[in-house]
Parts: structure tokens; sequence; C-alpha cells
């Protein structure tokens, strides 16, 4: 049996999950793997809180002391944001030690350093818990699938905005209510605009990227929409054409390079990820050799995430992950042109009920290459009516044109709502 010696520096909602987890694991943890895990140290400014909750573990508020320690194995940064984690990152792994993490945000804005300076002797990087929560699919695109190229990921990637358009899909209940439900039941980030506006999944789609394509893949390039402007008349609408909307993060390779992208989307009520509720997560791993691998569990919460360290913890005492870098690119990733992008559309717009709105609209798609797919005009406004069209699939720069175009028009009253349409298993297209 090997015993490893763990620091864990950030005492929050995860770090608490953490120590609870080998509190109750721990025998069953030692017993699949021959690895014993021990809380040498808990780092956290507020110290009398950690005493509180712990017994027979050394609590400190100096991270610097922990991250050089030498009797610390593994550190596990849990405290979030970029400083000071970034540092206590670097410094633990030059001081020649694993570091597991499920800081997001540093990784996919600030990784590169990070990943250089892991890969070497013990100082190993663990990142299961930033994505997926406790889906091991970091795991899965680094070992299981490592026999494939990787075509497509599609996921829902967000707990928090899934289990808010479930709340939106399934009872009616407002954007508001629902959202603070997700933050009462620890789902959210600190911040929770990082989760409705898409930021979140996009930093976990720009890291399953750069393991899936192995090349250095910037954040700032990953388009991202959230779910802010999506209201329960537009899921309503998707469900009578048997459409779910769904927050998803999508990577693909194309002929015009990597496509990467966070929106709000529409798929088939059929789709495998039209089922998956509240704040369960789903990634969708599309491999040349077994076709679509979907792992499906809760992405967000204190007990997957603490699952997801452990796995991570366990893999680095076990040299699990071989010698390799966290993440090993042979360069930027070719970004394909917004514009480029083929997809079907969902539009919805208000208009007034005269002679000839349809055929102007119909004409400004025409105008802009895009095919109609269906039209839908509802009789239940008192005063506007809402129609709907589903197009067939286009290059998004002519449908934002034809956006630009239809709302110039005096009879078009509020927004025009525009939602992306995927249908198919392979994100883009392809059966
Ligand atoms: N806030 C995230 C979510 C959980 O709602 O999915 C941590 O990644």
């Amino acid at each position: 049996m090997k015993k490893i010696n763990i620091a864990i520096i950030g005492f929050g909602t995860v770090g608490s999950g953490l120590h609870a987890l080998i509190e109750k694991n721990s025998a069953v943890i030692t017993k699949r793997s021959g690895i014993e895990i021990a809380i040498k140290t808990i780092c956290d400014i507020r110290v009398e809180h950690v005493k509180k909750h712990t017994t027979g573990i050394g609590i400190t508020g100096d991270w610097e002391e922990v991250a050089r320690d030498p009797d610390i194995d593994i550190v596990v940064e849990l405290i979030g944001g970029i400083e000071p984690a970034k540092s206590i990152i670097r410094t633990a792994l030059q001081s020649g030690k694993g570091v597991v993490t499920a800081n997001k945000k540093l990784l996919a804005e600030e990784g590169a350093d990070i990943f250089k300076l892991s890969g070497s002797g013990a100082a190993r990087l663990g990142f299961e818990a930033s994505v997926g929560g406790g889906i091991p699919c970091i795991l899965a695109l680094r070992h299981g699938l490592v026999g494939n190229r990787i075509k497509s990921i599609m996921g829902i990637l967000n707990g928090t905005t899934n289990y808010i358009l479930t709340k939106m899909q399934e009872g009616g209940i407002p954007f508001p209510a629902a959202l603070a439900d997700a933050q009462a039941k620890g789902f959210a980030e600190a911040d929770a605009s990082f989760d409705i506006e898409g930021y979140d999944a996009g930093h976990k789609i720009a890291l399953l990227s750069m393991i899936a394509f192995n090349k250095t893949v910037s954040y700032s390039d990953v388009t991202i929409e959230g779910i802010s402007n999506i209201n329960t008349r537009d899921i309503s609408y998707a469900r009578d054409m048997g459409y779910v909307i769904k927050l998803l993060g999508i990577a693909k390779e194309t002929d015009g390079g990597i496509d990467i992208r966070v929106h709000p989307t529409m798929i088939p009520e059929g789709h495998p990820l039209a089922s998956v509720r509240h704040e369960y997560n789903s990634v969708m791993i599309d491999g040349d050799m077994t076709d679509p691998v979907i792992l499906t569990g809760k992405g967000a919460g204190a007990r997957p995430a603490a699952s997801a360290l452990i796995s991570d913890i366990v893999q680095l005492s076990s040299g699990g992950f071989g010698s390799a870098s966290a993440v090993v690119t042979d360069g930027r990733a070719r970004h394909v042109r917004p514009g480029k992008r083929i997809s079907r559309y969902y539009i919805r717009m208000q208009t007034d009920d005269r002679p000839g709105i349809l055929a102007q609209i119909a004409g400004v798609l025409a105008q802009h290459d895009i095919s109609i797919s269906s039209v839908i005009q509802k009789e239940i406004h008192p005063e506007y009516v809402p129609l709907i069209f589903m197009t067939h699939e286009a290059e998004e720069s002519g449908m934002l044109g034809a956006l630009r175009d239809i709302k110039k028009f005096d009879f078009i009253h509020g927004e025009v709502m525009m939602i992306r349409v995927e249908d198919s298993l392979h994100a883009g297209g392809e059966e």
C-alpha cells in the first residue's frame, strides 16, 4: 500500500466535499487502488472555520508553506480564480508535486504555462473536476478513447443553466426563481453570470478541445452566447415542433479549421442530450473508431466534484497519466471563421398581420441564400402575430445578414430571436 499526503487549498463547498468523501470512502479507495490518501494540511484563510469542521489535520492560512512542504505529495487547489491560484499551482509543480484542480477558468484562460510545467516526474496535473463534475470525461478522452481521432464533442457542460432550462421547460418556472434554486443547491459559480452567460461552459469546451484535438485553444476564440435571452415562449414553440432547447458546448474539426462554440441550441426531443435534465451534464464524444460515446452524470455540486478530484489523485499517485503533460499540443488551433459555420436556424419574430409580410420576409431569406424548411404563424397574439421559421442548413454569415435586414422592416415589433438547430448525433451534420 502506498500512502499519499495531500493538502487541500480552499475549504469551500468542493474542498469540504473532498474532505467528507475521504472520511467516508477512504477504505474502499485503498482497497481498489492500493493507495491510502491522507489529508495532511488544509489551507484556508478562515482557519477557525476549518478547525470547527475537521480533526487531526494541520490547518494554515499560508499557501506558500503548503505548496513547498516536502511532506506533501499532491496539492489540491480549490480556491478558483486566477491569482493566487496560478502561483499556487506553479509553485507546487515547480516543487515537484502533483497538482489536482477544478479551476477551469485559470486553465482555459492562462493554462499554457501550467501545462508546460506539468509532465515531468511527479509534477503532474489533473483537472478532471474542472469539466463535467463527476463525469470522467477527461479520463475517457485521455485513456479510454486514446485510439480514436476525435471528430467532435457536443455536450451539456453547465449544470446551473441545464437546471434552469429544465425548470422553465417542465414547470414554467421563471428564470430568476430557477436560478435562485440552483444557487441554493450549490451548483452555480460565485458569480452566476459565468453560468448564465455561457463563460463556464466556454472554459470547459476549450479544455476538452485541447485534449481532443491536441491544439492550443484560446478561450477568447470560443464563440459564446448564454441563455439570458431564452424565454418560455421559445421553449414552448420549440416543443411544439418536437425540439428541446439546451445550452451546448460544441467543438468539431472541419475542413476550415476547428469550430468551437457555446450557445443555446435546439435539438430534437429524441436526441440523447435532450433527455439530460436538471444539473446533469452530458458529454458526447464522437471518435472515428467508436462513433458517439455519451457520458452523463451530475455536472455540479460538491460530491460529484469530489469524486472527480479523487480520480485524479489516484491517477497521479499510481502513474496513471504516464509521463505526458496534462495537455499535449503541437501548435495553436486554426479556428473556422464564424460566418462560415453551417447550421439550421429557428427564427421567431412578432409582426403585424397583413398581406405580403410573409412574402417580404421569405424574400429576404432567399436573397441571403437561406432556404425555409417550415413556417408557422400563431393566431394567438392579440396585437402582433408570432411568425416562426425553421430553415435548412445555411452559412451563419447569411443568417446574420438576413436578420439585420428583417429587423429593418417597420412591421417587425420587438426582438428577432435566432436559435441554432443541431439535428445530428455528429455535431454539424452527417448521420
Ligand atoms: N457552476 C458549474 C455548473 C459547476 O453549474 O455546472 C462547476 O463547474
